[in-house]
């Protein structure tokens, strides 16, 4: 492993933000506009900004930023519909000019220290590269369907759809943001990332000019019955058209519904404006309601992607926060290389939905990477999957299905913040 020598880690003051931002630009390749500054600002978590500094005239100037990182910190919900302390890893860059040198390997120990030092039993992320975090401890705990869904796609009726109203208004913090928070905080499907907030202001109603692209100012579509609202997404659109044919596009960012009427009016309304061919999302679940109203699945050009990457951190403390299917009694042998604290064995007993996990001495049922245990965490993955890959090992037969069962979640997990 490489050691990172010559760089202190520090933690960045707000007159120093612009150090930090430059390191992102460089790092993420892009030039930002001057008047995009200030929601750049609102989307960072600054008092959890970091960054490593050189120290050592052979590595750079001295005193310069070198790599940064920052972490949201938040409430994510767990199988059963509880929440565990989670802390979101963002914003994670290398100037070009010092990697490989192992200052990504030095930042997310930080993370890993502060996170745990703040109680955070959990760190998740999005990856930029899906092959990068594996190495850290990071398993794959969820997957999107990325989908462009056609004009007009028909649906399977549901009862009460057509009794909801639509409004559709442009997203602003000031008027959406308790609407939207209060029903997000509604949302019982695991990797929901509850109230991630940057700099005071809650980081999904930032919109930098230079990330449209053409398309409109994020907009908002709320669908309400007699009580108030029901479900939410923001959207925005593009017009486009060639030989005369309109082929605009609609995107769909986070989106959030109460019940199987209020999805189905939400995409009835975002399939379904004039001059827009195509809606794109790159956020739905694996068993998302609308994949099942719609009448022809395969009219839907789709791809499964990675959603969450997910790292247990103490992993007593994030095994105990979330609910089980299923009793049993199983012994895990943990190998972690990068939080000592978690290596070893552990007796994991779950007993009316509820787990208890213990140290112990006895021999292993099972014997996995922390990578594994961290993927089936959100029960999208079934632990006897990966034993049948061959990344997990049963020594007592039939302990990895016990557990597989388990930890099963009936919902699939994703998170449809992007952070
Ligand atoms: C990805 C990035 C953070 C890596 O930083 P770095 O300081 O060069 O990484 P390290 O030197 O600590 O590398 C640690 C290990 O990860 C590997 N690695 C680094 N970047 C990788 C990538 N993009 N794909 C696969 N492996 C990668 C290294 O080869 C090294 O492997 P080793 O331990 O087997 O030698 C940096 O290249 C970067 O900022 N890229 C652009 C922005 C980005 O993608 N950020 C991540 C956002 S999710």
């Amino acid at each position: 492993m490489k050691k990172a020598e010559g760089y202190r880690p520090i933690s960045i003051p707000e007159d120093r933000l612009d150090e930090f931002f430059d390191v992102v630009q460089w790092a993420f390749v892009g030039e930002w506009l001057r008047e995009d500054r200030q929601d750049y600002v609102d989307a960072l978590p600054v008092e959890r900004a970091r960054a490593l500094e050189v120290t050592d005239a052979r590595r750079g100037r001295v005193g310069e930023v070198a790599a940064v990182h920052a972490s949201f910190g938040t409430e994510m919900v767990v199988p059963g519909g509880r929440t565990v302390p989670t802390a979101g890893l963002s914003w994670l860059g290398v100037h070009p000019a010092h990697r490989r040198r192992g200052l990504m390997t030095r930042m997310i120990h930080d993370h890993f220290e502060r996170s745990l030092a703040r109680g955070e039993a959990v760190s998740v992320l999005y990856a930029m590269e899906a092959p990068i975090y594996a190495r850290f401890g990071y398993g794959m705990g969820s997957q999107t369907v990325k989908a462009e869904i056609p004009r007009g796609a028909k649906m399977w009726a549901v009862d009460g759809a057509d009794d909801l109203t639509v409004r559709l208004e442009r997203a602003s913090f000031d008027a959406h943001d308790a609407l939207v928070s209060g029903l997000q905080a509604r949302l019982d499907r695991p990797g929901t990332v509850i109230n991630a907030v940057g700099s005071g202001r809650n980081a999904r109603f930032t919109d930098p000019v230079g990330n449209r692209r053409g398309m409109e100012k994020w907009r908002l579509a709320i669908v309400e019955d007699a009580g108030g609202p029901v479900a939410y997404a923001f959207f925005r659109r593009h017009a486009r058209s060639s030989v005369g044919i309109h082929d605009g596009v609609c995107q769909v960012r986070e989106h959030g519904s109460m019940s199987p009427a209020a999805s189905q009016r939400l995409w009835e309304t975002l399939t379904d404006f004039d001059l827009v061919e195509t809606t794109m999302t790159e956020n739905l679940a694996t068993d998302d309601p609308l994949l099942h109203q719609l009448k022809d699945p395969r009219g839907v050009r789709s791809k499964v992607i990675d959603n969450l990457w997910v790292r247990l951190l103490d992993v007593p403390t994030a095994l105990e926060a979330r609910e089980y299917l299923h009793d049993c009694d199983v012994a895990i042998e943990l190998a972690d290389k990068h939080v000592p604290g978690n290596a070893g064995t552990w007796r994991v007993r779950v007993s009316g939905g509820d787990a208890r996990v213990t140290r112990t001495d006895d021999a292993p049922d099972l014997s996995m990477d922390i990578r594994h245990l961290s993927q089936c965490y959100l029960g999208g993955t079934s632990l006897e999957a990966l034993v049948r890959a061959g990344l997990v090992r049963e020594h007592t037969p039939g302990q990895a299905r016990e557990l597989a069962i388990a930890m099963m979640s009936p919902v699939a997990p994703l998170a449809n913040w992007d952070f």
